[in-house]
């Protein structure tokens, strides 16, 4: 049995393979088509934080492929309050096929699995976001033909978004940068990790995001202020501020550089409306990605 916990989970053949699936099962819907491989299976999703992208790409991924879902969320899950995290894994997973956590905690998500006798599902914890970065690296495929060689700027915090696409970069072949104040990088156990884990990318961390996306395929940003920061924000503001994916940071970088966002965006902050809604940016292809990406995930680990 495979869990989805961290994306250093998945070798680059696996990773390859999803894309593969997801390319193809993205074709499938475009023509029409309905891939009913998931009869009678069920995905519970358990969610501590809020989710448009997450929630709803999973629930729609198990209805299109012939399966249901059942959610519980906020405070009614209880995971780690009303129940204990073990007796909670041990008990929904003899119900569900397969479960999908959204937590504020990355190791509620690894106790989770270790007493679930189903695959679980990271859907984002404070660490990082596997299944965001499936369908970022899908987008980036679709974009350019291949992720190997390009250069993916990420502009911002050093989070669970950045640390999973970083991962995901770096073993399939591409360039990761990180332009972030300082005090917002990757930290020494994440990048002993990935230096343990991945070969082929390669990971550059710096303060600078204007002389670092002079080369830049893709930009990246995400919020500045994650779920569950939300006391840190008026610091977070003081300290981002210069890292603001706006026009004059884009005129820097290749015409052909594309921009990129998980969604969803505090407009005016990280990033402004005139590059969200810029010629150059493929958000919402890369929000509609995160579809086809877990439907590959759900029949990889559920068929
Ligand atoms: N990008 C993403 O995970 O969005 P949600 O928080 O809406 O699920
Ligand atoms: N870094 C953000 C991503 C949201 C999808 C957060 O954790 O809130």
């Amino acid at each position: 049995m495979r869990h989805l916990i961290d994306l250093l989970d998945l070798s680059a053949d696996e990773i390859t393979h999803l894309l593969d699936e997801a390319a193809s099962l993205k074709a499938a819907r475009q023509r029409g088509e309905y891939v009913p491989i998931l009869p009678g299976r069920v995905l519970g999703l358990i969610f501590e934080k809020p989710s448009l992208r997450t929630r709803v790409s999973f629930e729609t991924a198990m209805a299109q492929l012939g399966g249901v879902s059942v959610f519980q969320g906020g405070k009614e899950c209880g995971l780690g309050s009303r129940e204990s995290v073990p007796d909670f894994a041990r008990v929904m997973s003899q119900y569900v096929d397969t479960v999908v956590l959204r937590v504020y905690k990355h190791a509620t998500v690894e106790e989770f699995a270790r007493y679930s006798t189903c695959p679980v599902i990271n859907g984002l914890s404070d660490y990082c976001h596997p299944c965001q970065a499936l369908g970022d690296l899908l987008t980036v495929r679709e974009l350019f033909g291949a992720v190997a060689g390009r250069t993916v700027v990420f502009v911002g915090d050093g989070n669970n978004v950045a640390r999973s696409l970083a991962v995901g970069c770096g073993k399939l072949g591409a360039r990761f940068v990180l332009a972030a104040p300082d005090g917002y990088h990757f930290d020494e156990d994440f990048l002993r990790t990935y230096k343990a884990k991945v070969t082929g990318g390669e990971l550059v961390q710096n303060g600078d995001a204007r002389h670092s996306v002079g080369d830049a395929d893709v930009i990246y940003t995400d919020v500045w202020t994650s779920m569950g920061q939300e006391e840190e924000r008026e610091r977070r503001n003081a300290h981002f501020g210069p890292y603001q994916v706006n026009e004059s940071l884009l005129a820097l970088a290749p015409a052909h550089a594309r921009v990129m966002h998980c969604l969803p965006a505090h407009r005016g902050e990280e990033v402004t409306d005139g590059v969200m809604d810029g010629k150059q940016s493929v958000v919402f292809q890369q929000a509609g990605n995160r579809l086809h990406a877990q439907k590959a995930l759900l029949k990889w680990l559920m068929t």
